[in-house]
């Protein structure tokens, strides 16, 4: 593995978080193949690829991201993109046909600033767009949720995925307005939010951050994908294989954990919403650190959304695979009601 040249560009657009301590728990070597779930702006991706001749599997559920992965490939012949969701993990790199295993899988979490810079795409409450938030162009929208789901379920989204405290009342609040005029764009819902919480009184982040980041995670399904990739790189990892996680939400970063903690051996562990830890299965990853991995000073200073960002890495063993996770993972309620409507 070469050094990472950090003083050449990576990626315009975005810029990727934790990049060094990335490669470095993905320890790319020569005629390696490894996985990019999250190509987003390709940031990870020309790392990887910077520092050994790999053939680099990049996926992504965001049609935009997988031009930006063509073009790159156009370059780099040994990117090959490979649309689709990461959940998906398996059947995706048994379909670019470069082996059913692989020796690194890296995830990093959440939306690019691509995507949220970009007014259309309705994620941001800055900015006055159609209240989308579906990476994937496709399936019930932010719109639809606020619009059709029942305030209790719009509390629960809140509640769980956002740790709003006032869920319940910026439910009641959507309730009440979208009987007046149903939502279409993102200013409409940060200011019926920003009202249900009494304005912003001098807090330093938009009052409408917390559901608003609840409502994407939730319309992307991004726990139920976390969940299922986790399991399915458990299946194609090779022995000495490395997964690499980077998550931006302590919910998320629970789930990695506790994961990984089952999956070392070092937790009874089995939780509903995580893949069962039944007794007497052998370990099928090593954890050779385990704290997570933060932002130094110098990298929360120049680039500060990457102050939530957790890394957990793990080693692949050669034990069998467990059994796979449920399919629902962490879902809430409330996505049965939207078949039918997007
Ligand atoms: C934080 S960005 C990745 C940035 C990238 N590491 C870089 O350096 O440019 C996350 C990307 O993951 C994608 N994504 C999120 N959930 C996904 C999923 N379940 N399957 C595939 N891609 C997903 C998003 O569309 C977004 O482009």
């Amino acid at each position: 593995m070469r050094e990472l040249e950090l003083t050449s560009p990576v990626t315009s657009g975005h810029v990727p978080v934790l990049i060094e301590e990335v490669i470095h728990a993905l320890a790319p070597t020569d005629g390696a193949i490894m996985v990019d779930g999250t190509y987003g702006g390709g940031g990870y991706a020309r790392a990887a690829l910077a520092v050994a001749n790999i053939t680099l599997i990049g996926i992504d559920r965001d049609p935009e991201a997988m031009e930006r992965a063509w073009a790159h490939a156009g370059k780099d012949p040994r990117l090959v993109p490979a649309p689709g969701r990461f959940g998906e993990l398996e059947a995706i790199v048994h379909a670019a046909g470069r082996g059913d295993k692989v020796d690194g899988v890296m995830l990093d979490l959440g939306v690019s600033s691509f995507q949220i810079d970009e007014a259309g795409r309705g994620f941001s409450f800055m900015r006055d767009g159609p209240l989308d938030m579906r990476m994937e162009k496709k399936g019930p929208s932010a719109a639809d949720a606020v619009n059709h789901l029942t305030e209790g379920e719009l509390a629960d989204i809140f509640h769980i995925l956002g740790e709003e405290p006032a869920a319940r009342r910026v439910a009641r609040g959507i309730v009440y307005r979208r009987k007046i005029q149903k939502f279409q764009t993102t200013l409409e819902l940060a200011e019926c939010i920003e009202r249900s919480l009494g304005g912003r009184r001098g807090k330093p982040t938009h009052p409408a951050t917390r559901c608003f980041q609840a409502l994407r995670m939730w319309v992307n399904d991004e726990t139920g994908e976390l969940v299922r990739s986790l399991a399915a790189a458990e299946r194609v990892l090779k022995p000495g294989g490395r997964l690499v996680v980077v998550t931006f939400h302590s919910i998320e970063d629970r789930i990695v954990k506790l994961f990984l903690r089952a999956r070392s051996g070092n937790e009874p562990g089995a939780s509903r919403h995580l893949p069962g830890a039944p007794k007497g299965k052998t370990p099928t990853f090593e954890v050779l650190q385990r704290k997570a991995i933060e932002p130094g000073e110098a990298e929360l200073e120049a680039n500060p959304r990457s102050r939530s960002a957790r890394l957990r890495w793990a080693l692949r063993t050669e034990a069998p695979s467990w059994d796979a996770p449920p399919d629902e993972g962490f879902r809430l309620p409330g996505l049965k009601q939207l078949e039918g409507v997007a």
